[in-house]
C-alpha cells in the first residue's frame, strides 16, 4: 500500500551556483575547507555549521547525527558533546567518522573522514565557559542518550543544578562533558552542476603526509 504524500518523485533542483576545478583548489583540503565555510557564511547559509557526524556504534551500524562545528584548526575540526552519550560511547569503541556539511543555499556538499580525538581538558573548559549559563547548566542536567521517565524528570534536574550553582558566577565543566577534534584522512568537495554533472574533487591523506587531489565522476 502507498503512503499519501505529494509529488516527492517531482522535487527537482538544477544545480547552476557555481564550478569547482582541480587546479583552483588549495593543497591543503582544511584551506579550501575554509575558503567554502566563509562563503557559507557571507551567503547566510542557516547554521553553516552544522554537520552531519556518523559514527560507528557498537552494534556496527553507522550511526548519524547533526553536531555543531566549534573551530577550525589547522589539522582539524571539532565539536562539543557529552562523553557518555551514545556517540560518545561509539568513539570510545572506534574512532573513525564521517562528517557531512550540507549548504544547499550554494548547492554544495563537504564529506569527510577521519580520527577523532578528544581535546585536551583545558581546551573544553576554555569553551565550556564561554557557553551561556543555560547550556552551561543543560550539560549538566541532561545523561545525553539516556531512556528518562519523562520531560519532568529533565526539568527538575535542570531546577537543581540552577540551585546547586546559583551563588556561583561560575559553573565547573562536568568530566563527562567536552570536545573532540576529527582529523581528516579523506575530504571531499562537491559542487552541483546541472544536468547531475556535478563537480567532485577529493583529496586523500598519504602516509607520507601528503595530500593527493582527485577529480572523481559525478
Ligand atoms: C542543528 C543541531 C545542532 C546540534 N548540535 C549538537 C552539538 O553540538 N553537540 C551535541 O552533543 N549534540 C548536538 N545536537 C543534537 C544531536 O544531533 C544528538 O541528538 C545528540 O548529540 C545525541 O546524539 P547521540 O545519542 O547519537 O549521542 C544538535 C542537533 C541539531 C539538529
Amino acid at each position: 500500500m502507498a503512503i499519501e504524500h505529494k509529488d516527492i518523485a517531482g522535487i527537482r533542483e538544477d544545480y547552476v551556483k557555481g564550478i569547482l576545478s582541480k587546479n583552483e583548489v588549495k593543497s591543503d583540503p582544511l584551506k579550501q575547507f575554509e575558503i567554502w565555510f566563509n562563503q557559507a557564511l557571507d551567503a547566510s547559509v542557516t547554521e553553516p555549521n552544522a554537520m552531519v557526524l556518523s559514527t560507528i556504534s557498537v552494534n556496527e551500524f553507522p550511526s548519524s547525527r547533526v553536531v555543531l562545528l566549534k573551530d577550525l584548526q589547522q589539522n582539524g575540526l571539532s565539536f562539543f558533546t557529552n562523553y557518555q552519550s551514545q556517540k560518545g560511547k561509539d568513539l570510545d569503541n572506534c574512532n573513525r567518522v564521517s562528517v557531512l556539511f550540507f549548504w544547499a543555499e550554494l548547492q554544495r556538499q563537504v564529506r569527510i573522514e577521519g580520527y577523532v580525538e578528544k581535546l585536551s581538558p583545558e581546551d573544553s573548559d576554555e569553551y565550556f565557559a564561554s557557553r551561556p549559563r543555560g547550556s552551561r547548566i543543560g550539560a549538566w542536567s541532561s545523561p545525553q542518550s539516556a531512556v528518562i521517565p519523562d520531560r519532568d524528570f529533565l526539568e527538575k534536574k535542570v531546577e537543581r543544578f540552577a540551585q546547586d550553582f546559583e551563588d556561583s558566577e561560575e559553573i565547573p565543566r562536568p568530566d563527562f562533558w567536552g570536545g573532540y577534534i576529527v582529523k581528516p584522512v579523506k575530504v571531499e568537495f562537491w559542487q552541483g552542476r546541472s544536468s547531475r554533472l556535478h563537480d567532485r574533487i577529493q583529496y586523500t591523506l598519504e602516509e607520507n603526509g601528503t595530500w593527493i587531489i582527485n577529480r572523481l565522476a559525478p
